[in-house]
């Protein structure tokens, strides 16, 4: 009964539990076909646009390689090829996009940005990264929590670090929805947004999960059977990044914290790109309870799966 097409993908708080399943389930569908290199070409004549304000590596290829796999043409777009609230308002540009292409990625600064894109395109918009938000992101971790633990329901995640990061607070509306125990763990001064936090604990509630911050080590990590970071600046915010590392330093996930779990099956994961050695050490995230290379392969299936779910 779920039915997706046409919808754009901003935030993952749009999205209900059981629209969240159906997009997991078709990543899965997607993921043991590219796997026996099936070429189904779904989106055959059909072409993406994909406009980068930010740097990327998995984004862009996943998006990319998803779409030219099932027979469509996604083109790539830098503020310096096109008008994008210079000489043309960004209000033109996406009505213009809009009457040209099938659907619309953007990864850059402000959420507004990607919003006003699919009001005034008409056409699906994908978020690729905000300030705010990475929802392809945490539909890719999700996936990979599953094929480790086989459930979602009950998970126990810890996000460390910068826990009011893009990342971090779409992991954290994705576990709310999921069913799942998230703990942010960080500093007072990088906390969750409050307002995206509350609404967290609400959807929790329903959904039987919890949310919760703490800057306490030992309360956050007993029991986790994920254990999840991301670098201490994020892209754009370069010139925090002293004081960033003077903040965060005591939750670099390095054994010693991968050992106070408690648990031997505990799973470090981390969105990348890594500063190894500053967020997480080289020993974790090389080691034997790193699972980032599936996560990253990840990304490719639920994007596809997302395009999917939303143009056919
Ligand atoms: N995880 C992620 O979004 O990576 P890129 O910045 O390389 O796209
Ligand atoms: N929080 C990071 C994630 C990169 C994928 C950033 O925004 O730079």
């Amino acid at each position: 009964s779920v039915n997706l097409k046409g919808r754009s993908l901003l935030t993952l708080l749009d999205f209900s539990p059981e629209e969240i399943r159906y997009l997991l389930d078709i990543s899965k569908q997607v993921k043991m076909e590219s796997r026996s290199r099936l070429r189904t070409e779904r989106f055959k004549g059909m072409t993406l646009a994909m406009i980068f304000e930010k740097r990327s590596t998995r984004t862009r290829l996943a998006f990319e390689t998803a779409f030219a796999e099932e027979g469509g043409h996604a083109i790539f777009l830098s503020p310096n090829d096109i008008h994008l609230g210079t000489k043309e308002s960004l209000e033109d540009t996406a009505r213009v996009l809009g009457r040209m292409v099938d659907a619309i990625m953007f990864r850059g600064y402000k959420q507004e940005t990607v919003e006003k894109l699919a009001e005034y395109s008409g056409v699906p918009v994908y978020n690729g990264l905000t300030d705010e938000f990475h929802p392809t992101q945490a539909l890719a971790d999700l996936m990979t929590i599953e094929e480790n633990f086989g459930r979602l329901k009950g998970v126990k995640v810890v996000f460390m670090g910068d826990t009011r990061n893009n990342v971090a607070t779409s992991l954290m509306i994705a576990c709310a929805k999921m069913g799942m125990n998230f703990v942010a763990c960080g500093p007072e001064e990088l906390k969750p947004r409050p307002d995206i936090f509350e609404r967290c604990q609400e959807i929790a509630r329903e959904t039987s999960a919890s949310v919760s911050f703490t800057s306490n080590l030992e309360e956050a990590l007993a029991g986790a059977d994920v254990i999840y970071t991301d670098v201490w600046a994020s892209m754009g915010e370069e010139d925090k990044e002293k004081e960033r590392m003077a903040l965060l330093k005591p939750y670099q996930v390095n054994e010693r914290v991968m050992e106070m779990t408690g648990k031997s099956e505990t799973i470090f994961m981390h969105c990348l790109p890594a500063v190894k050695g500053q967020e997480v050490t080289y020993e974790v995230i090389e080691g034997k309870q790193s699972r980032v290379w599936d996560e990253a392969e990840n990304r490719k299936h639920t994007i596809k799966a997302v395009m999917i779910a939303t143009l056919l």
